[in-house]
């Protein structure tokens, strides 16, 4: 049956609005309504002026029409396209306002606003974020988000400025024009909600991982790269009831982070010479076998090239750790591919859906006890954002927050 754009939208709300969960009281009325007296007339926003600086500038907070929602900033976490732009502004964005993992709370809304992106109710006080939606579409591409998105969504943090200033999650406050894709998360914590998007790439890697057939609930699952989006991918895995999960890096600190996360077993490169040795020590921590699934978390060529040894003849394998070139790897198409029937998928970002389930995981996480927020190693208040990406770049932690201090 041929489904067009609009009943895709229609089919994905209603799904989102099932996965909705309970909403928190809010603080205030709805309908074109302000938190009496609180909103100044200037925002502070921390615009990259130059490769390796932001500089905090103050803007004055547009007029909320009718269709659109002011949030005051909660937090924001340091992404490492982030980075990547901070260091090298590698697609010419310059100047621009970052920040797309970001969190706050409404402070005013226009009088048509009454609905989430799940159909949820929105009212001044609730605690929100924005999406950056891909469609399920193979041709998509980064920077024709705003054509390609379903709704039509507006992108925050990611493209360049324009005549509202306010477009980025580094800031005090964000101006969220009509037709963006805004979810109520009110039922989550800070934290929690600052891991929301970080988190969907491994729930999207997860449901990419499934389409192969290959992942059960019984699978040994290797996770190659203990960066934060390995230690989520063993965390997604662990929440979803998958208990047989080895972590391989070179990081000693992140490994023992991976088993509080979820991992039973850790195998350190360091401590084996050579691809023989490293597959032998990933088999050994699988009790003699070699992975059933393996995810690929880094963005190492050679690692990608390692990742196909650890995997049985008819295994699965989900390569996530390339979200920008990181140049080409090695591979024998005929050992690693074809004799051993290696089911592949790639994973780029997430779709709408996966929005939905991530606030599930990010509660049924911390309903298991498993420690994620503890992921925010970093918090930094806005003035120190170029210390923040400095921090992020000098990969001392795991995820740098920018956090605006409580009473600000
Ligand atoms: N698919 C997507 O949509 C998506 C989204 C975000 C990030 N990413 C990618 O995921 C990758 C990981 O992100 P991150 O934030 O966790 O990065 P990170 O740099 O913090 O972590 C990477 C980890 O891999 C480890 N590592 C490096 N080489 C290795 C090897 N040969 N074997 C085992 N471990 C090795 C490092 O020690 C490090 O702990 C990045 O390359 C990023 O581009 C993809
Ligand atoms: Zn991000």
């Amino acid at each position: 049956m041929a489904v067009n754009e609009q009943d895709v939208e229609l089919i994905v709300k209603q799904i989102l609005s099932q996965m909705g969960g309970i909403s928190a009281p809010s603080a205030a009325a709805s309908g074109g309504q302000a938190a009496s007296g609180t909103i100044p007339k200037t925002a502070r926003v921390a615009m990259l002026v130059e490769k390796e600086r932001f500089e905090v500038k103050e803007f004055p907070i547009p007029e909320v029409g009718d269709d659109d929602i002011l949030v005051k900033v909660e937090g924001c976490g340091v992404c490492g396209t982030d980075a990547h732009e901070f260091k090298r502004d590698p697609f010419g964005l310059i100047p621009v306002a970052r920040g797309h993992e970001g969190t706050g709370e409404i402070v005013k809304m226009g009088k048509n606003v009454k609905k989430d992106s799940a159909g949820k109710d929105l009212h001044v006080g609730d605690k929100v974020v924005t999406c950056m939606i891909f469609k399920d579409d193979p041709d998509i591409t980064m920077f024709d988000l705003n054509k390609q998105n379903i709704g039509q969504a507006e992108v925050y943090g990611l493209l360049p400025d324009d005549e509202y200033h306010l477009n980025g999650w580094f800031s005090d406050y964000i101006f969220i024009r009509g037709g963006s894709t805004v979810f109520n998360v009110s039922d989550l914590d800070l934290d929690s909600r600052i891991l929301i998007e970080p988190s969907a790439v491994l729930v999207h890697a997860v449901e990419r991982a499934k389409t192969t057939g290959i992942l059960r609930f019984n699978s040994r699952v290797a996770v190659q790269g203990c960066g934060p989006i390995g230690l989520l991918c063993i965390a997604v895995l662990r929440t979803m009831g998958i208990e047989n999960i080895t972590a391989v890096d070179g990081n000693a600190q992140r490994l023992e982070f991976a088993k509080r996360l979820g991992a039973n077993r850790t195998v350190n490169f360091n401590d084996h010479q050579g691809i023989e040795a490293l597959t032998a020590a990933v088999e050994a921590s699988f009790g003699g076998h070699l992975a059933d699934f393996a995810f690929q978390c880094t963005g190492n060529p050679k690692a990608h090239a390692n990742i196909y040894k650890f995997i049985r003849n008819g295994g699965g394998l989900c390569e996530l750790g390339f979200f920008v070139n990181g140049g080409d790897a090695t591979i024998n198409p005929h050992f690693d591919l074809c004799s051993k029937e290696i089911n592949l998928v790639g994973s780029w970002v997430y779709t709408l859906r996966d929005y939905g389930t991530t606030f599930d995981f990010l509660k049924r996480a911390k309903g298991i006890g498993l420690p994620v927020t503890e992921l925010i190693t970093h918090k930094f208040p806005l003035e120190q954002i170029n210390e923040a990406l400095r921090t992020n770049l000098a990969m001392t932690g795991l995820k740098i927050a920018i956090l605006t201090p409580p009473g600000a």
